[in-house]
């Protein structure tokens, strides 16, 4: 079971550092739960120095280039994340894809990139809800999960774009069946991503194909985030 919390541009240096500092040792009140949070560039840095050296919590980028180096202005390369302790990075977000022009192809190379060089990934794939009403959705999950890698470290993030910030939660059911959809493509670890709560954590994560969450606006208050861990665990206990 894994979840991570996506901060998104939120938490400068100091309060990521701060917060990390705060919640280092949520691993141990919630066995079994692998707990990942992704800060922005610049608070990757302070968030390791927050959690210290005896925390299990992982920190991953929310993007990363697929080059080494280069000149790719404004990208970061995986050995730079490694250098600093991020061992994995987000790629794929649909805020990317949306904002920021990410297509299946950038994606692909951003994911193979960031394997090759030793990272893990999260890669991000989800329809909209455009897409969902024409009865698109398993077509679109077939063309973002078939470009994604095979690998051990690679974990695949199920978002529902109309989730994403919206407090539309796709109901377990829901969720279920695109999982299992999904694995069906490509057999790997799926998290759930879309307005992920305290309150809605433990009926999403309690289904079989739900192995863990994506966490956006809930991740960014300790409280919250806790809880979410502590859900999990329960979960996996069941
Ligand atoms: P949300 O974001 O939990 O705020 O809906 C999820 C995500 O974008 O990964």
């Amino acid at each position: 079971m894994l979840i991570a919390g996506n901060w998104k541009m939120f938490k400068g240096p100091h309060e990521a550092r701060e917060f990390a500092a705060q919640i280092r040792r949520l691993p141990e009140r919630a066995p079994g739960v692998e707990i990942v949070v992704c800060p922005p560039f610049v608070s990757l840095g302070p968030t390791l120095q927050g959690l210290g050296a005896g925390s299990a919590i992982r920190v991953f980028a929310q993007n990363v280039h697929s080059e080494l180096e280069g000149a790719f202005t404004g990208e970061v390369s995986p050995p730079m994340l490694l250098e600093i302790g991020v061992t994995g990075a987000v790629v794929g977000h649909s805020e990317r894809r949306q904002l920021f022009g990410e297509t299946d192809e950038t994606v692909r190379r951003r994911a193979q990139g960031a394997l090759e060089a030793g990272l893990a990934v999260i890669a991000c794939v989800g329809e909209t809800d455009s897409e969902r009403e024409a009865g698109e959705t398993e077509r679109v999950l077939e063309r973002q999960v078939s470009v994604l890698p095979r690998h051990d470290r690679l974990v695949i993030a199920y978002e529902p774009v109309w989730a994403i910030g919206t407090g539309r939660t796709a109901t377990p059911d829901t969720a279920q069946e695109a999982h299992a959809f999904v694995k069906s493509l490509h057999p790997t670890r799926v998290l759930y991503g879309g307005s992920v709560k305290p309150e809605n954590a433990r009926t999403l994560l309690a289904q079989p194909d739900v192995d863990g969450a994506l966490v956006g606006g809930a991740s960014l208050d300790p409280g919250s985030f806790d809880a979410i861990c502590l859900a999990a665990a329960e979960a996996l206990a069941a």
